[in-house]
């Protein structure tokens, strides 16, 4: 089976940033996927700009071997990557100076009357001087829409600063702020789950929910990253933008419709809901560490410190927390959330634990009744289980065991499940916003990690140091058993 291809009308993409990372990684490969899947039109152009002095070949030739080295085998040929790197130009451009600029606008000019979009696949510190250039070389038209990638600021003021810098240019509804987590197939069919079925809406809720978990854990250290990493920490990292987009999703109101302001609109009031976590010392609801050195996939693997290669640091490379929305729906049901690099396995999930039944028919005997939960699997292999209480097949009187519903998307569709990212470029040509946020989204965001930020900065406490390889240090695990409850794994 495969999934329906919708095409999408005739574009540039002009990334700037072409030689780095994310774009060998992630934009290229996801356009390539795209080609291949037979939605781009034959107008579909892509531009990859970059300092430096790279020349025209050195570039196909970098972009060729991006899609080798990230798209499998299987899924390509030579005559296909061909067509693909066809499409394909590049420019030398300077992103804080103007050197470049002219040639960039003569390279766009036959591309005036298609969907241009220029992704910022940079650093935020360029996010403002390259709005500022493309406005003033009046590549900011009707036509042009722009698309930057976090970290969107490192706190409230900076990020106010950076969206403030491409409000001058471009409008809203010409930004795309991405979180790639929300083109995560798992995440989209949270919203179908939630607003596609009459099952769990009544029960979504505090009378009938315990508490929420929500964890993101990956087994991997900051790799080659460490210099951005150590700026930035997992709270700044992970929570501010995708944890807290999870936790949106979970706890929204169902919008009238799934247009992008109204989605957004309940998103921000969820933001706005959240109970500040307060001084994390005093109320202990905030707990960060850091990693040593353990094992990892049955590997020794070095700590944060000599990964950096420094004596100190008080980045966290996890975090947990419990988060509280004040409203009607969730009036004491805790969000606990976590979240950190060369944990025990790559898992991120989100676990909606329902509440005990009330009585008990059953003899002791029958075993304990655990309560309903629901499990959505983000990955690494993506699908839903609803955890429910049965009897043990066979003679020998009434047992009971809790077997989950098992939904994996894999096995069920049989598709190939596509890179957030090939949803989300298309996304942008598209002009569809749903899945990108809001820059009132962004700052409410901030509003609500600045303060433990602060606190944390101003603690004589450092990191609490764990093992890489475990669940994080012990605090993260009183943090729930302290309110009688304990981190859920999904596939247990
Ligand atoms: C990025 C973070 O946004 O998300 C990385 O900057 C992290 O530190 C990554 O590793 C995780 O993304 P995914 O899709 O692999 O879960």
């Amino acid at each position: 089976m495969t999934s329906r291809v919708i095409p999408v009308v005739p574009f540039v993409l002009v990334v700037f940033g072409a030689t780095g990372d994310l774009a060998r990684r992630k934009l290229l490969p996801a356009m390539f996927q795209r080609h291949m899947a037979g939605q781009l039109p034959d107008a579909a152009n892509i531009i990859g700009a970059s300092r430096g002095k790279l020349t025209h070949d050195a570039f196909i030739a970098l972009a060729r071997q991006a899609i080798i080295d990230h798209v499998p085998a299987d899924e390509r040929n030579e005559a296909d990557v061909a067509r693909f790197i066809a499409r394909l130009d590049y420019v030398a451009v300077e992103a804080d100076d103007d050197h470049g600029w002219l040639d960039l606008t003569h390279a766009l000019e036959a591309y005036h009357d298609r969907v241009n979009v220029f992704y910022l696949a940079t650093g935020p510190a360029l996010f403002g001087p390259i709005c500022e250039r493309l406005g003033r070389f009046g590549l900011a038209h009707g036509n042009a829409r722009v698309v930057v990638e976090k970290p969107i600021g490192n706190n409230l003021e900076s990020a106010k600063a950076l969206n403030a810098a491409i409000g001058k240019v471009f409008p809203e509804d010409r930004v795309y702020r991405i979180d790639h987590y929300l083109g995560k197939e798992a995440v989209q069919n949270l919203m179908a789950l939630r607003f596609a079925n009459f099952l769990f809406e009544p029960l979504w809720n505090a009378a009938h929910i315990d508490h929420v978990q929500i964890t993101v854990a990956e087994s991997l250290g900051v790799e080659g990253r460490a210099g951005y990493y150590d700026t930035a920490g997992a709270l700044r990292d992970m929570v501010q933008n995708h944890i807290l987009q999870l936790l949106c999703l979970v706890a929204m109101e169902p919008p009238a419709r799934l247009d992008a302001d109204a989605l957004r609109d309940e998103k921000l009031k969820v933001l706005h809901a959240l109970k500040p976590v307060g001084d994390p010392l005093s109320t202990q609801n905030a707990v960060r560490g850091q990693y040593r050195a353990g094992a990892s996939a049955g590997g020794a693997v070095p700590g944060y410190l000599e990964e950096l290669g420094a004596e100190a640091s008080s980045t966290e490379t996890f975090v947990a927390l419990k988060a509280e929305v004040e409203n009607w729906r969730w009036a004491g049901v805790p969000f606990y959330l976590r979240t950190g690099k060369r944990l025990a396995e790559r898992v991120s999930e989100i676990v909606i634990a329902f509440r005990p039944i009330p009585h008990s028919v059953f003899a002791p005997s029958a075993g304990a009744i655990e309560a309903n939960r629901l499990v959505i699997r983000l990955q690494p292999d993506e699908g839903v289980k609803l955890w429910l209480m049965t009897k043990d097949p066979g003679p020998g009187g009434m047992r009971l065991r809790s077997v989950p519903l098992d939904m994996s998307f894999a096995n069920a569709f049989q598709v190939r499940n596509p890179d957030a990212y090939e949803r989300l470029v298309l996304d942008v040509v598209r002009g569809d916003q749903t899945l990108f946020m809001r820059r009132d989204e962004v700052e409410a965001a901030w509003s609500w990690i600045d303060p433990i930020l602060d606190s944390w900065s101003h603690a004589a406490e450092q990191p609490k140091p764990y093992t890489a390889g475990t669940w994080g240090p012990s605090a993260a695990i009183a943090l729930i058993e302290r309110d009688g409850r304990t981190w859920l794994d999904g596939s247990s």
